[in-house]
């Protein structure tokens, strides 16, 4: 295989990947419709087979909630932005004996790709490699002015776990993330540990958030939240007040963090992990001169719980003593 232009260091992924796409599974394909549609404001394309394909770009599917029972994410699609990453990557999953299944045909159409290379990531998530994705050119209806995705992918991903250590180490050997930053923050008496990793010049494309001492998850879904990056402030503030007419409920309302400096809210989606819908993060362009800061406090103003229920929090509290007994999956990756 020939040598692609060379991005960034030879024999590297960093700038060659991106999170190209989200599985969610469903029972509530309805509200999701309506959620991500009238209240998001994203190009909305319902399928005979019952799958809601949510557009925000030229990809056919960004996003697809399919019929299912876990009412969360299944899995999360990886671009590669080339024959040679996607090679790189194969032979990494190799060296550390990760079983990888092929799918072609109508499963890897209906998500939006040609061709997927499949393994089971962190807590199980199916992790699906591509390199070509289905384009479509056809203008979009959108209620948002538009998404800032490209080489940059689709957006992030924030997720818990029990084993920081051991997804930090498989994110950076296999996919050549790197730190952006750390965050310390207290919620409920409880101390939680961020790290930021990037893989491109957004800020991070994945957060890891885990409990410091004893590591519990709070969390049923998978994910925490799911961020996209819209292309104006007034698609942030105009999406936020449809929300809140629709009744969704704010899980935090509008404000910036001190990493990334995105502005920002978060909104409980149908299947209960959150959408994080932003403006004008900051990007990381120069390599060489940045290093990892780190940061007292996840935000510096704003995103206030609106809707945090005094049940919500009990239920946290006690879904994060249960996670106490059960093992999270690690994907056994090499020291
Ligand atoms: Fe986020």
């Amino acid at each position: 295989m020939s040598m692609p232009p060379v991005i960034g260091t030879p024999g590297s992924l960093f700038g060659r990947i991106s999170l190209g796409y989200v599985i969610i599974e469903s029972q509530k394909r309805a509200d999701w419709q309506r959620f991500a549609g009238d209240g998001l404001g994203l190009h909305v394309d319902a399928d005979n087979g019952g799958d809601i394909a949510l557009r925000i770009d030229e990809h056919t599917r960004r996003i697809v909630v399919c019929e299912g029972p876990a009412e969360d994410v299944v899995a999360l699609g990886w671009q590669l932005h080339d024959e040679y990453a996607l090679e790189l990557l194969l032979e990494r999953l190799r060296a550390e004996h990760i079983e990888v299944r092929q799918v072609r045909g109508p499963e890897a159409t209906r998500h939006g790709v040609e061709h997927i290379w499949a393994f089971d990531g962190p807590k199980r998530m199916r992790f699906e490699l591509f390199t070509k994705p289905l384009c479509d050119s056809a203008a979009m209806a959108m209620q948002a002015s538009g998404f800032v995705t490209g080489s940059m992918g689709l957006g992030h991903i924030a997720m818990t776990t029990r084993e920081p250590e051991a997804v930090l180490r498989f994110f950076k050997k296999i996919f050549d993330a790197r730190l952006s930053d750390t965050i310390e923050d207290r919620l409920n008496g409880i101390t939680l540990e961020l790290s930021f990793l990037r893989m491109n010049e957004r800020h991070h494309t994945v957060a890891i958030a885990a409990t410091r001492g004893k590591r519990m998850d709070a969390l049923r879904t998978s994910i925490h939240h799911l961020n996209l990056q819209a292309k104006s402030l007034d698609d942030v503030t105009q999406a936020y007040c449809r929300m809140r007419q629709m009744g969704y409920a704010i899980s935090n309302g509008i404000g910036q963090h001190p990493n990334d400096r995105e502005l920002s809210f978060y909104v409980a989606s149908p299947s209960g992990f959150d959408i994080e819908l932003g403006w004008n993060p900051i990007l990381v362009t120069d390599e060489a001169g940045w290093n990892p800061a780190h940061y007292q406090g996840i935000s510096l103003w704003g995103h206030f719980p609106e809707s945090l229920t005094f049940g919500d929090k009990l239920n946290q509290m006690q879904r994060g003593l249960v996670s106490l007994t059960r093992n999270e999956y690690t994907v056994g990756v090499s020291a």
